[in-house]
């Protein structure tokens, strides 16, 4: 990655040889040329970097300020994979390892840089910035690099009523700076994580959701659907893969009062909202929640059951390559007899892709939209 910042080697992470995708845009080397050309870091200069993928920007940060004998920068994010890919980049280039926030946590500033990649999610976007203006310094910017594309009347709307008066630079190569200067008599503040809540009076299940979870304003119809479509069991050890608020974990530990749960989600909020939802139903004891990449580093054939409602993309970038990863890594994880249960849209044709690494597949459950799928070795 070539910037007025300077040169770094960033990859995205998890790493394939065969990847296409870069693990920086346009964007992101827009925001690094602007800081530069602007001379807007110095040695005093706390940055907070927020959303951003792979730790492309926090790293090129933390090289200009290290040469300045400046602080290191900080990453918010609600994602584990920035994380990893903050780690290795910074490892990679021989760089100290930026400071990281977890998304339900909160920085602690003054910062008098804000560089922010807006994500997917209002509802994030919204709770990150009523979050983050008490921790500016006055008269801090905050950056907003983006692909026009992505710059739409809503999230502008949204922007200009947190953050008051926009400007924006011109656009190149079909990226854009939006720019928010703090003023502090404005706007909207909070302190706490914003949370909403739902029942799922079928399963006598009531849950809490941080702003970054899936479907934090009622349940995915996918998940109704393997609910509704649930194996009979028992299971002793069951894993739920990409668990979201934890309804497939909690449901499972109610079904099978003998088994244990492990839920994994690469989402923090997702995790701490799982926490929460498992202790608050009264199955916290038997359910583990844990940040992970898939099922990286879990024990071979230590599951018997696998529920998977996996995710069609990754923040901005649609398709199933996070699927395939965790239904490879499923094979691995389940025992000789162990069982992968899968919901998804009827048209992603998981069936045969499932066929690559299971023996057989078969269909459960009907639905005229969803497939819920058995997979065993
Ligand atoms: C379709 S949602 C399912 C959530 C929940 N299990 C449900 O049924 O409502 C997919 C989940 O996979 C998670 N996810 C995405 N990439 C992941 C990865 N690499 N490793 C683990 N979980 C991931 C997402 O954060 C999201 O919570």
């Amino acid at each position: 990655m070539i910037s007025a910042l300077g040169e770094l080697a960033i990859r995205r992470v998890p790493y394939s040889r065969k990847e296409t995708l870069q693990a920086f845009d346009q964007a992101d080397l827009l925001a690094l040329d602007y800081l530069q050309t602007e001379a807007l870091l110095d040695p005093n200069c706390r940055v907070l970097v927020v959303n951003e993928t792979f730790g492309a920007i926090t790293c090129a940060v933390t090289k200009a300020l290290a040469t300045m004998g400046g602080p290191l920068p900080t990453l918010w994010s609600d994602s584990h994979l920035a994380h990893l890919g903050l780690q290795y980049n910074a490892h990679a280039n021989g760089l100290p390892v930026a400071n990281f926030v977890q998304a339900q946590e909160t920085p602690q500033g003054p910062f008098e840089i804000v560089i922010l990649r807006l994500p997917k999610s209002h509802a994030l976007l919204r709770d990150q910035l009523q979050r983050v203006l008490p921790q500016l310094a006055p008269g801090a910017l905050i950056v907003m690099p983006a692909m026009v594309k992505h710059i739409d009347n809503a999230v502008y709307q949204l922007l200009e009523s947190l953050l008051g008066v926009l400007s924006t630079s011109l656009a190149r190569k079909k990226a854009r700076l939006i720019f928010a200067v703090n003023n502090t008599v404005a706007l909207v503040k909070n302190s706490k994580a914003e949370e909403t809540h739902w029942d799922l009076p079928s399963l006598g299940l009531s849950l809490q959701h941080f702003s970054g979870v899936f479907s934090r304003t009622k349940l995915d119809p996918g998940a109704q659907v393997l609910l509704h479509q649930f194996p009979q069991g028992p299971y002793q050890r069951v894993i739920d893969l990409g668990c979201g608020n934890g309804v497939q974990a909690i449901a499972a530990a109610k079904k099978w009062p003998q088994c244990q749960v492990i839920g994994v989600d690469e989402s923090y909020m997702s995790v701490a909202s799982a926490i929460i939802n498992a202790n608050n139903n009264g199955v916290g004891d038997r359910c583990q929640f844990r940040v992970n990449d898939c099922l990286t580093d879990m024990v071979s054939q230590s599951a018997d059951l696998i529920l998977c409602n996996p995710p069609f993309h990754q923040e901005r970038v649609v398709g199933d390559h996070i699927a395939m990863r965790m239904f490879a890594q499923s094979a691995q994880v389940l025992t000789k007899e162990g069982e992968l249960w899968v919901v998804g849209n009827r048209h992603l044709g998981y069936h045969a892709k499932l066929k690559r690494w299971f023996k057989w597949v078969e269909q459960v459950g009907t639905h005229p939209n969803f497939v819920v799928l058995k997979a065993q070795l």
